[in-house]
């Protein structure tokens, strides 16, 4: 193994404890943590996480060094993880699982004494943003700059039990809003906060606060929340990383495996229809159609930027996409995504893939939630990524992978997984794998 000491030095060690504060305690904050709980007591495996399962081959093929990817970065223990978060509702985690009802209650029932003893603090919140939510456990303040020192109080408290802390957002879907002067620079976005500026929603609020404390934050719904300029300037100034938004889970986890695959093969696309039923908590605030627009516009800009339609316009300037979910209670949080896919191959014959997808949401979205902590975490701590402000080595996870301005984001999984690799074989100090291999023919 051709470790570079210089690089792996660098690396501040994950010791101490890692403090995650989840902002929404709901159906994938509580799978979260109590997957981790049932992890750490030897009831289940850390299945669909990369950082726990996952391995990174060094060296070639023959060398046969592949090493998990836990064991090769200094990668904080899921024992040295500790949980606290806010939400709009009292309940504790314990009770909050149980409403979610993703995990079987004999499971929450081995793990019930610490699930109850992890209660939301109260939450910034505006029913303006989430319209079909209304909860009681919620900060008070004369402004919303009032409500990002309390936040800014909450994390600085939590500071004082744990080494470092990562910020993860698994709150509802806000409405869909835009960018405006205020989200221009820090100063304009402060000057916003004391004005009660109505472009700034509560997960802005949160994000602002998270930063401003030199924290990590990862948004795993699709609001408008990190990319924004004043928080990649706050992100830049204190060393706290961000990435992008949305867990890529379900369907569009699917469909950025299938799109390469008929580009790869230079088959057109003539329309992708996909729709969905889920009766979660989730599947009821998106019901509200302003939240959905937000929802529909991440789920929505996949296509374009995997098919380069500009690139191939015989093949995908005509296609039709188009996303639907719908509210159906008696379903909870197993959704059920179908997508039918019109292709077309050689002298333009049509065919069809249909794809029908019974999913279980939040079990998609734990590990992804579990892995973003851990290497945000990992970033705060690497001197070559710290002060670059967004993670785009981390779109993997995302929907909709923030990057650089002017840089088109990059959505094929498999280029995704590839370049996340190499970044921790970069900062480990390790060749890149290019898949070149023709060494092994000299
Ligand atoms: N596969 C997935 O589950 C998946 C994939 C991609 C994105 N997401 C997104 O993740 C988010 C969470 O999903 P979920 O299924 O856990 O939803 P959920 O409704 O079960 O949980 C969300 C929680 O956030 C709380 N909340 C809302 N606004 C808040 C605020 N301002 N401060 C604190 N708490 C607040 C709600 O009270 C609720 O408990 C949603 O935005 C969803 O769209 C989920």
């Amino acid at each position: 193994m051709a470790v570079h000491e210089e690089g792996a030095h660098a690396i501040a060690p994950a010791t101490g404890k890692l403090g995650v504060m989840v902002v929404g305690m709901g159906a994938v904050a509580t799978t979260l943590i109590a997957g981790v709980e049932a992890v750490r007591k030897g009831l289940a495996k850390p299945i669909g996480s990369l950082t726990q399962m996952g391995t990174v081959r060094l060296g070639k093929r023959t060398d046969g060094t592949t090493p998990l990817i836990k064991d090769f970065a200094p990668l904080a223990d899921l024992n040295d993880v500790v949980f606290t978060g806010w939400d709009i509702f009292e309940d504790n985690v314990y009770e909050a699982a149980a409403h979610a009802k993703v995990i079987d209650s004999d499971q929450l029932q081995q793990i019930k004494p610490y699930l109850q003893s992890i209660q939301p603090m109260p939450a910034v919140f505006d029913q303006h943003y989430v319209k079909r939510l209304n909860g009681t456990n919620v900060k008070k303040g004369k402004h919303k700059c009032d409500l990002a020192m309390q936040v800014i109080a909450d994390i600085q408290a939590f500071k004082q039990k744990v080494d470092r802390v990562v910020v993860l957002w698994a709150g509802s879907t806000e409405i869909f809003l835009e960018p405006t002067e205020v989200h221009q620079s820090i100063a304009a976005f402060e000057k916003g906060l004391v004005a009660n500026d109505p472009a700034i929603a509560p997960s802005q609020i949160y994000a602002y606060a998270a930063l401003k404390e030199g924290v990590p934050f990862a948004n795993g719904a699709p609001n408008l929340t990190v990319d924004l300029p004043c928080m990649v300037e706050l992100s830049k100034l204190n060393g706290a990383p961000i990435t992008g938004k949305d867990f890529k889970t379900g369907q569009t986890f699917i469909k950025t495996v299938l799109a390469p695959a008929f580009k790869a093969r230079m088959l057109g696309v003539a329309g992708w229809y996909s729709t969905n039923i889920l009766g979660n908590r989730d599947g009821e605030v998106l019901d509200d159609p302003e939240s959905f627009k937000t929802k529909e516009e991440s789920k929505l800009g996949v296509l374009d930027f995997i098919l380069q339609p500009e690139l191939y316009p015989d093949l995908y300037k005509d296609l039709y996409h188009k996303v639907r979910i719908n509210y159906y209670p008696p379903r909870g949080d197993n959704k059920e995504g179908w997508d039918n896919i019109d292709i077309f191959g050689w002298l333009g014959y049509p065919m069809q893939i249909k794809v029908d997808f019974l999913c279980r949401d939040s079990i998609l979205a734990a590990p992804i939630a579990l892995d973003l902590v851990l290497f945000l975490d990992l970033a705060k701590r690497t001197p070559q990524l710290a002060n670059l402000g967004i993670q785009e080595w981390l779109s993997f996870y995302w929907k909709s992978p923030q990057t650089a301005p002017g840089l088109y984001p990059e959505h094929d999984l498999f280029i995704q997984l590839m370049k996340l690799k190499n970044t921790l074989r970069h900062i480990m100090g390790e060749d890149l794998i290019t898949h070149l291999g023709l060494e092994y023919y000299d």
